[in-house]
């Protein structure tokens, strides 16, 4: 379908890595100034290939001036930028598919990335990728909550929008005043804002100083800002995109905190600013964190958990592979098979789609686990108003197996040990009736109440390239069948249901459609219409939840 819009969202709708709109305001200066620049475009060669045969003689010019395995160079006008952007959503079905660089040596370097030909890391001496923390990750698994996640998305979309340069400002001094209050009795722990130089939206950081090297670290993160792609400031609650990744960083944090965790490398969570615009904040951060030579064990990005698409395909999320580090994504699916019973497929979204690519682009390893395998994606409520809490029931079940892995990746990363050793707990400091009784319920499967039992068909795999047609690759390194035929539209897992992706032996979870699925369709950030808010009653849900998380905190 083709999407209505204005000359002034022309350029910034498909989320290209660099944007020209700020907003709906300087359409005309834009196009102006766009006229005289020529950028570098890096693409998918089969794209650009399956775009060149479409094109009339005399269209856009997409002739490479390099290629590079399977990325292909070219150099074009803003405007053609704009109308690669047109032609990548209407023929190749992708937002985005494609980066624009600085500099031909730029293109190349990030090429690299993309072939998966970088060197690990200029910057990385050696990663002790050993899963030897157990007591610590069993110890601090139990203290994650629900409810605090669940409150915090809550206060992250009642914000309506935070597009970078509207209320994404306000969103980062609330964020600050969230970490701070985790940080306040401890030394070893601080919380600042970061300004970048491109937004007036600042990245929040939170930092755990390591114990025995502080100057190598390990990194989890998530971005705050969200965008409407139609008109950018109407809603935006981005209650999946991306509240839930900084509400699961933010209860990993506390949880880690509260246990008295004491890291030997240094942990920084990231809150990133104007990731929807370009990933401007990762990108300042970790271009500047190259130029200092820093040595970094491991980048994770935590950027839509919620959204349990792939339940019915007994899939609880997928692991990209594009812009990961392979050893990095290894250790994560050891982490996975360690201390959890959920199966991860290997996908892709074929671009730079999230800040996980800074980092890998300036040479640190870096890993992104997303909520469901790319070919279950639907695209109805990213970058909409229908990006919202109440499509999970006001609920965070599956953004807490994203808690559970991440909390276990920064242990077993940063190492260290816990303040008070896992067991000498005082009764008082976690009693067994903290939580409130439809908080836990019992539909929520502990890690080891509900393993993948069932072996499916298929040989041994470790990307989905490994499997037959219409299989992928689950963390156990077996192919599973998801092909389209297989899963009728009644199964499709809709993001309200909150349960069958706990159980991935259960194909009849879900029952309702939400909207229309993309079977083995390209994933795609686009958006459509936007829709409505939240009802009142989610909204009561996400107050008490709220209070709650607040009460649990002090
Ligand atoms: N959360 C998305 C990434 C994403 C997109 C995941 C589609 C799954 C499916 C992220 O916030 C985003 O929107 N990224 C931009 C690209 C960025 C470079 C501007 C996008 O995909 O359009
Ligand atoms: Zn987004």
């Amino acid at each position: 379908m083709r999407h209505l819009r204005s000359i002034a969202l022309f350029f910034c709708l498909f989320g290209a890595t660099s944007c020209v709109s700020e907003g709906p305001a300087p359409a005309v200066e834009a196009v102006s100034a766009a006229v005289a620049r020529t950028n570098i475009v890096s693409l998918d060669a089969d794209d650009a290939a399956a775009l060149r045969a479409d094109l009339s003689p005399g269209a856009l010019d997409l002739t490479p001036i390099a290629r590079d395995g399977r990325v292909e160079i070219v150099r074009l006008s803003d405007l053609e930028v704009a109308q690669l952007s047109d032609l990548m959503h209407e023929r190749i079905n992708r937002c985005g598919g494609f980066l624009l660089h600085d500099s031909l040596a730029d293109a190349v370097d990030a090429a690299r990335v993309f072939n998966g030909e970088f060197e690990r890391s200029a910057h990385l001496l050696a990663a002790d990728y050993t899963i030897d923390r157990p007591d610590v990750v069993q110890a601090v698994l139990p203290e994650l909550d629900e409810g605090n996640v669940v409150g915090t998305i809550s206060v992250l979309e009642a914000y309506g929008n935070r597009y970078h340069n509207l209320k994404g400002p306000e969103a980062a001094d609330w964020l600050l005043g969230e970490w701070q209050q985790l940080a306040a009795d401890r030394d070893d722990v601080s919380a600042r804002l970061v300004s970048n130089s491109r937004t007036p939206m600042p990245n929040v950081e939170l930092t755990i100083t390591g114990a025995v090297d502080p100057g190598t670290r390990v990194i989890i993160g998530g971005h705050l800002d969200t965008k409407n792609t139609v008109t950018t400031n109407e809603d935006s609650p981005g209650a999946d995109d991306d509240a839930s990744g900084i509400a699961v960083i933010t209860e990993i944090a506390r949880a880690l905190l509260a246990k008295g965790y004491k890291p030997d490398y240094t942990v920084t969570f990231y809150g990133y600013a104007a990731e929807e615009v370009g990933l401007y904040g990762s990108g300042e951060l970790a271009s500047a964190a190259a130029r200092r030579g820093e040595q970094i064990l491991g980048v994770m990005q935590l950027d839509m958990v919620n959204f349990p698409e792939s339940g019915s395909r007994g899939l609880d999320g997928s692991i990209l592979s594009d812009f990961a580090d392979p050893d990095l994504a290894d250790f994560v699916r050891d982490i996975i098979a360690t201390y959890t019973p959920y199966r991860f497929s290997t996908s892709s979204c074929g671009y730079g789609c999230s800040d996980h690519a800074s980092w890998a682009r300036n040479g640190f390893p870096a890993v992104m686990p997303f909520e469901s395998d790319f070919r279950d994606f639907q695209r109805s409520r990213i970058h909409t108003a229908n990006d919202t809490l109440e499509l999970s029931n006001g609920r965070a079940t599956h953004a807490m197996k994203f808690a559970e892995i991440g909390a276990a990746y920064v242990v077993e990363l940063a190492k260290g040990s816990l303040a008070t050793p896992p067991g000498d707990d005082p009764p008082d400091d976690d009693p067994p009736d903290d939580d409130p009784p439809d908080d836990d319920p019992p539909d929520d499967d502990p890690p080891d109440d509900d393993p993948p039992d069932d072996d499916p068909p298929g040989g041994e795999c470790r990307t989905n390239d490994d499997c037959p047609p219409g299989n992928v690759c689950t963390r156990d390194g077996t192919c599973v069948d998801q092909t389209p035929d297989d899963d009728p539209p009644g199964d499709d897992n809709p993001p309200g249901d909150d349960n069958p992706g706990d159980d991935p032996a259960d194909p009849t979870g879900g029952d309702s459609d939400d909207g229309p699925a993309t079977p083995g369709g390209e994933s795609g950030g686009c958006a459509t219409a936007p829709g409505t808010s939240g009802s009142p009653i989610a909204w009561l849900i996400g107050a008490l939840a709220l209070l709650f998380a607040r009460r649990r905190q002090r």
